[in-house]
């Protein structure tokens, strides 16, 4: 079982500028959420709040189960990580930590060789078999096996740089798709993928029984791959969302509908405030004459007050295109 739940998420990006606002929706067991809006509006913000490397300014991030993240930058690797390190970076924390120690043990090891570094490194393997490390080497035989065609040994120091997008992308997704983690975050996952990986893609998340929240730009990935479908609409104080509860067959009808609503709601609104303006001038006129009219007039403007204050209702979000 697995969950993600986003409540009135509100975040200010460091230059002072408000990038969320109230943003908040529900990723429920086993569903398939697309997360889409126009470029800039918070997507990547977004997953790095769920993720936890952001604190947002208000709001709530809850889940259960076990989270597996692939980020926007896979498939644009240019350091000299290997292939082991991302597929490392994809593992679960105590997996890194124990990899990372089992890695510098090594490394002084072949500098010095006294008892000391022996029973560290002695220290560093037994670790790495309490995390359970020799099971994953044959796992990630099976990853490396799916996503390049080569066994992991021939793999694993290879630099993930001289991959191609479209490579570092599967490596990263066959890992996620085929580990143990039961709720994905996939940060446009179908980047670079050529179209048999598209529809590898598109199979994948439909078929899983994970729960996974996906960002794409692609609309036949969404179509095809996911039954909820989450929009970031830009304001003027950051970003909102919208949740549409079903694919992308049903989703132009509903934001249609819906904008429409808002439209109608906007219009009520302004003709509502257009009466009240009239209603405390004609009162003002009535009350120079008529000293009972005095408390009507004061209280029209109370209302009038009140009603700017309260604001229109919630404005009808910018066009957005989906390609
Ligand atoms: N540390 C930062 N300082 C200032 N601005 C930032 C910072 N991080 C992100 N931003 C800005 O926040 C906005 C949202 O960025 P984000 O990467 O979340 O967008 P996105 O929706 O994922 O866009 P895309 O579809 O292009 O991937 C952008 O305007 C970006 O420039
Ligand atoms: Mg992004």
């Amino acid at each position: 079982m697995a969950h993600l739940e986003l409540n009135d998420i509100v975040y200010f990006l460091p230059d002072g500028r408000q990038l969320l606002n109230g943003v908040g929706f529900r990723v429920g067991d086993g569903a398939k959420t697309a997360l889409i809006g126009p470029n800039g509006t918070g997507k990547t913000t977004l997953t790095r709040i769920i993720a936890g490397d952001e604190t947002p300014d208000e709001g709530s991030v809850s889940s259960s189960g076990s989270l597996g993240v692939m980020r926007q930058f896979v498939g644009q690797l240019r350091d000299d990580s290997t292939v082991r390190d991302l597929l490392l970076s994809v593992a679960s924390p105590p997996v890194r930590t124990a990899a990372a120690a089992l890695d510098t043990a090594e490394n002084t090891m072949i500098e010095v060789d006294d008892e000391k570094t022996q029973m560290k490194y002695a220290q560093a393997l037994s670790d790495w078999g309490d995390v359970g490390g020799y099971d994953l080497e044959p796992f990630w035989d099976k990853v490396t096996t799916a996503a390049l065609g080569m066994p992991f040994d021939r793999a694993k120091w290879r630099a993930a740089s001289t991959l191609s997008g479209g490579e570092q992308k599967r490596l990263v997704l066959e890992a996620l798709f085929a580990g143990s983690d039961n709720l994905l975050l996939l940060d446009e996952p179908d980047n670079y993928l050529d179209v048999p990986g598209k529809r590898w893609l598109e199979s994948t998340i439909r078929d899983s029984d994970k729960s996974v929240l996906f960002i794409s730009h692609d609309r036949e990935l969404i179509a095809n791959a996911a039954n909820r479908i989450v929009t970031l609409e830009p304001g003027v104080s950051g970003a909102t969302s919208w949740v549409h509860g079903g694919g992308f067959a049903t989703y132009h009808a509903a934001r249609e509908d819906r904008n429409a609503r808002l439209d109608e709601l906007r219009r009520r609104w302004d003709e509502e405030l257009v009466k009240l303006r009239a209603l405390v001038l004609r009162l003002r006129e009535k009350a120079k004459f008529n000293d009972g009219v005095a408390a009507r007039y004061h209280a029209s403007q109370t209302r009038l007050a009140k009603f700017e204050e309260a604001g229109p209702p919630e404005a009808v979000p910018l066009k957005q295109h989906v390609t």
